[in-house]
């Protein structure tokens, strides 16, 4: 038994509202969070990383964390996780009523230093009580592995490092694994070479996600092969937001538009609706005062039955 999936579904897990904010100076109002996530649950997305509750000082511009947890309208069947980096974030996360979390850590001590403040391994003993207490209150985690493939810091990641971060992971308990290109440095061929040896590692494919950033235009071409491979969630951030302060070099996540697209005209199903996702695009790329640079974005999407242009209408909702 592989633990393969031979099915059609892809799950997208978008992380525009906090990885593709976290690294914007230009300040947006709670409001126009709350407005950009219901715009993400308009378009179908069921998985929505809302906020992280990490200290001000590391990401200002998400200080607003408890104040957006408590205004978020919460709608049946989507999910809102939040970033807990330690006691202090899981307490706060409590307040606010959330029910899905997730840690993170990296492969290298020199990122998760910079990142976190701790090592690896004080990351993980940081984790333990945590995701012990999450796991009591009945919380959905996830645990984040980034520099994965390379490290802003050390240079080349080797796979089995990451492979075995993800483990001790998984033995903390958590639902599921997200391997982080936090630089956007891997190639397909390496991504394979990931997930069969995490499968090796006991960790199935249902429960290994990838989070690419685009640094290198090559996050599209991963997620082929780690679709070949047996993985079927994804990462993405709505409008190409992203990047981490932490990560010197890393550009913006993955685009859902773009993601979309390409399941679509690929034959997966995914429940999220192009139109939709480029509302939301053009939305938050106006709060942000900058265009709409995705590949998507600009170009709009494509009916593969009609072979007609469509979505270049779709304008921001007031
Ligand atoms: P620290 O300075 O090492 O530790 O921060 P500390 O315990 O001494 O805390 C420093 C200050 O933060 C203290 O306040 C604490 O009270 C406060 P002060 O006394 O200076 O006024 N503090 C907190 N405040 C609010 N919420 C908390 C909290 N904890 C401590 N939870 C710490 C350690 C982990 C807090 C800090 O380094 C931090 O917040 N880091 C977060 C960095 C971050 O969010 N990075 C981006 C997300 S990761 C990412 O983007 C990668 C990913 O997308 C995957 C990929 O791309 O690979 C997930
Ligand atoms: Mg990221």
């Amino acid at each position: 038994m592989t633990g393969r999936s031979d099915d059609r579904r892809v799950r997208i897990y978008e992380v525009g509202p906090r990885d593709g904010l976290q690294n914007e100076s230009t300040p947006i109002s709670a409001a126009d969070k709350l407005r950009f996530i219901e715009l993400l649950a308009d378009a179908g997305l069921r998985e929505i990383e809302a906020t992280s509750f990490v200290s001000p000082k590391a990401i200002p511009q998400l200080s607003d964390a408890d104040e957006l947890l408590a205004a978020l309208p919460r709608r049946e069947g989507v999910r809102y996780p939040v970033l807990v980096p330690n006691e202090r974030g899981l307490a706060r996360a409590e307040a606010a009523g959330v029910d899905a979390i997730a840690v993170f850590t990296a492969a290298t001590d020199a990122f998760a230093e910079k990142n976190i403040g701790m090592t690896v391994e004080e990351s993980l003993a940081a984790f333990a009580p945590v995701l012990a207490r999450a796991r009591e209150l009945g919380w959905w985690r996830r645990a984040y592995v980034s520099t994965a493939f390379g490290c802003p810091y050390t240079g080349r990641v080797k796979p089995q490092t990451a492979v075995d971060v993800a483990r001790r992971l998984l033995d903390l308990g958590v639902d599921e694994i997200c391997f982080g290109d936090t630089i956007g440095v891997g190639v397909p061929n390496q991504v394979g070479e990931l997930v069969n040896l995490a499968q090796g590692a006991g960790i199935r494919v249902s429960r290994q996600a990838f989070h690419f950033h685009d640094t290198r235009g090559t996050a599209l071409a991963n997620v082929t092969a780690s679709l070949a491979a047996g993985v079927r969630t994804f990462d993405s951030a709505t409008g190409g937001t992203g990047g981490c302060p932490y990560a010197p070099g890393a550009a913006g996540n993955l685009a859902t538009e773009d993601l979309v697209y390409f399941l679509d005209a690929s034959g997966w199903t995914h429940g999220v609706d192009l139109d939709g996702v480029l509302a939301a695009a053009r939305f938050i790329a106006d709060r942000l005062g900058k265009p709409l640079s995705t590949k998507v974005g600009q170009a709009g999407g494509w009916d593969h039955q009609t072979g007609r242009a469509t979505g270049r209408e779709a304008e921001p909702r007031p």
